[in-house]
């Protein structure tokens, strides 16, 4: 059986991103005014992509737990919840958000004109409620000075890190991603010596080279992320991008970190807010405050490909239950993806 082909999670790391997330607003018409843009996401992306093909501009499309249930029903994918806040040494919060748009491209304006299109489109079935600009700093660095993305797994291993596999067939091709905002107190920051600094990321500033696993803090930030499962390191797909706004004093970074499970960035995040052993945090949070925390399911492109507006919406009555004759009779429709691999035609009629 043909796979199911991956939404660009796993694109080229790019200078410039747009990450959009917005809730559903109440009423069916809303919701098919979402459904109806899931198809025709790919063909827009191919129309503002063409306009300049080595500006590499991607878009991946995220749902939220809820927002899951609302636009697709059952079947759900198994690890889909909402972000579990976490109440450590330091809070990482939970807050709403239906849909994600992760836009990355070499060019902005690329990425803007694919979220105009994207807006234009939902216009009314939409609120923001968060929208941020993200930048490459010189060198790739994050505002607070160190390069942030050297360890992310590239090619075969990346894949592994994020796509989901035969762990849970139907949504094979897919992923989870766990977004964050997070705010910088740079001043205070700027304050501290760089070899704290190194000390707290584990890496050194200018090289960018790790420090020797024997001079590593326990509490590093790369000690902190790195997490095993029977000896083998479960790794995460992110893509960081620093941003800021000097009228209302806001410097950031805004996390994004795909995995198959979201047991991975979960561990991480216990890790850094809790502490591994509890009590040993990661230093990063006394200058780094999570205002914004979610998490989303990406289904496969090949999944969005055969979404349609009104497949929740029909014969309301009759979409209840497969135990349904009605329903337990009827083949699959034929699908229209280009491998039809999925089945969406059963997820069309539950
Ligand atoms: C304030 C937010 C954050 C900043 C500024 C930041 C910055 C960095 C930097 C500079 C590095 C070292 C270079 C690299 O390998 O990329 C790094 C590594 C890493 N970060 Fe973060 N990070 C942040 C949040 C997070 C969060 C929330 C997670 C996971 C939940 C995470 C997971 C990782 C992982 C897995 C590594 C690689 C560790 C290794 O294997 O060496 N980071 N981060």
């Amino acid at each position: 059986m043909p796979s199911a082909v991956s939404q660009p999670v796993v694109a080229q790391l790019t200078r410039a991103a747009i990450f959009l997330v917005v809730t559903v607003n109440a009423g069916k018409e809303s919701e098919v005014a979402v459904r109806g843009l899931c198809a025709d996401l790919s063909s827009l992306l191919r129309a503002v992509g063409f306009r300049d093909l080595e500006g590499r501009l991607s878009c991946v499309m995220g749902f939220g737990s809820d927002a899951w249930d609302r636009l697709f029903g059952a079947p759900r994918p198994k690890d889909l919840h909402s972000f579990r806040e976490i109440r450590g040494v330091h809070h990482a919060v939970s807050t709403p958000g239906d849909l994600l748009f992760h836009l990355r491209s070499t060019r902005m304006d690329l990425c803007f004109e694919i979220a105009a299109q994207i807006m234009s489109r939902l216009a009314s079935a939409v609120t923001i409620v968060d929208e941020v600009h993200g930048f490459k700093y010189f060198d790739d660095r994050d505002l607070m000075g160190f390069v942030d993305g050297t360890e992310n797994p590239v090619g075969e291993d990346a894949q592994r890190a994020a796509i989901i596999g035969e762990e849970d067939a139907p949504f094979a091709g897919g992923s989870y991603v766990i977004v964050q905002k997070y705010l910088h107190d740079l001043e205070r920051w700027n304050e501290v010596p760089v070899e704290q600094q190194e000390d707290i990321i584990g890496r050194h500033k200018l090289s960018d080279i790790e420090q020797d696993d024997a001079a590593k803090a326990p509490y590093a930030h790369n000690v902190l992320t790195s997490i095993e499962d029977n000896g083998e390191q479960l790794q995460i797909v992110r893509d960081n991008m620093p941003f800021g706004e000097f009228g209302k004093g806001e410097f950031g970074t805004y996390f994004i970190g795909y995995a198959r499970s979201p047991r991975r960035i979960e561990q991480m995040l216990e890790n850094m807010f809790i502490g591994r052993p509890p009590g040993n945090y990661d230093r990063l949070l006394d200058f780094s405050r999570a205002v914004t925390g979610i998490l989303f399911f990406v289904p496969s492109a090949t999944f969005l490909d055969n979404v349609t507006p009104e497949m929740m919406s029909t014969a309301p009555e009759h979409v209840q239950s497969s135990e349904d004759p009605d329903i337990a009779n009827t083949p699959p429709k034929p699908s229209s993806s280009r491998d039809g691999s999925l089945g969406i035609g059963s997820l069309k009629k539950r």
